[in-house]
């Protein structure tokens, strides 16, 4: 007997809900993580099983490699402005669907993705909802290397404990897709997210940070009960 985590299953049912509003003929952005994986491995399923015409513009790698092994066409990036629906996972999403993403170290492409989409869905379990971002995640930020030292100086300066994010199976630092460090700030208590956001970006070598203020219009939430969507305008309904 297959044994599967309840965090997977929960994992899984977002994903999937979140394959099954994809229509024939949509160009669709396609997240990184392991949520993400099964977002894709649904799609891979009705592609080859329901003949659904789709294509792929990739945040990741990793979400490169998946759609290759389930199947789905997949676009370049830099060839598109815009795209029918962004799905992608996070580390934490507030009720008001900001969120932190980067646990992966993608959020830099995955920001691009979610921007070209006219529909951009956050999908994840319930241990993902916080009342705050910051609560259980940094903030994580693609720096320049030659940037270091100085992006350590002024992130310190906005009472944020900046940490080099180190690999676990190679010596030295995670280097992100794009051939960058991540550094995830350590905030006390968060506040005043978008503000935090716009200082970040003014610092030179910093390329992206993972806050995604203001840019999901729906998020898909997994629990015991099934799978809570969560729009913008704050009405919630069950799948
Ligand atoms: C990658 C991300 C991921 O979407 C985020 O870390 C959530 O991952 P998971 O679905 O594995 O919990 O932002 O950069």
């Amino acid at each position: 007997m297959k044994l599967i985590s309840y965090g997977v299953e929960l994992k899984k049912k977002a994903g999937v809900a979140a394959a099954n509003i994809v229509e024939d003929g949509m160009t669709l952005g396609i997240g990184t993580g392991s949520t993400v994986k099964h977002f894709v491995e649904e799609l891979g399923r009705r592609v080859k099983e329901e003949s659904l015409n789709i294509k792929g513009v990739t945040t990741s790698f990793q979400s490169k490699l998946l759609c290759y092994h389930h199947g789905i066409p997949i676009i370049d990036a830099a060839m598109v402005s815009q795209i029918d629906l962004g799905v992608d996972g996070a580390d934490e999403i507030d009720y008001s669907l900001n969120a932190i993403k980067g646990g992966g170290a993608a959020h830099t492409i995955e920001k691009i993705v979610a921007t070209m989409a006219k529909q951009f869905i956050l999908i994840g379990d319930e241990s993902k909802l916080v009342d705050n971002l910051g609560t259980k995640f940094p903030v994580p930020i693609e720096v320049i290397p030659e940037a270091i030292a100085l992006v350590e100086s002024k992130t310190k300066d906005i009472g944020a404990d900046p940490r080099i994010r180190m690999a676990t199976k190679k010596d030295g630092p995670v280097i992100s897709d794009n051939g960058n460090f991540i550094v995830d700030l350590f905030f006390k208590a968060l506040q005043d997210t978008s503000a935090i956001n716009n200082f970040l970006l003014t610092i030179p070598g910093v390329v992206e940070t993972g806050l995604f203020i203001d840019m999901a219009d729906q998020a898909f939430i997994a629990d015991s009960d099934g799978v809570q969507i969560i729009k913008k305008d704050w009405t919630r309904t069950k799948d």
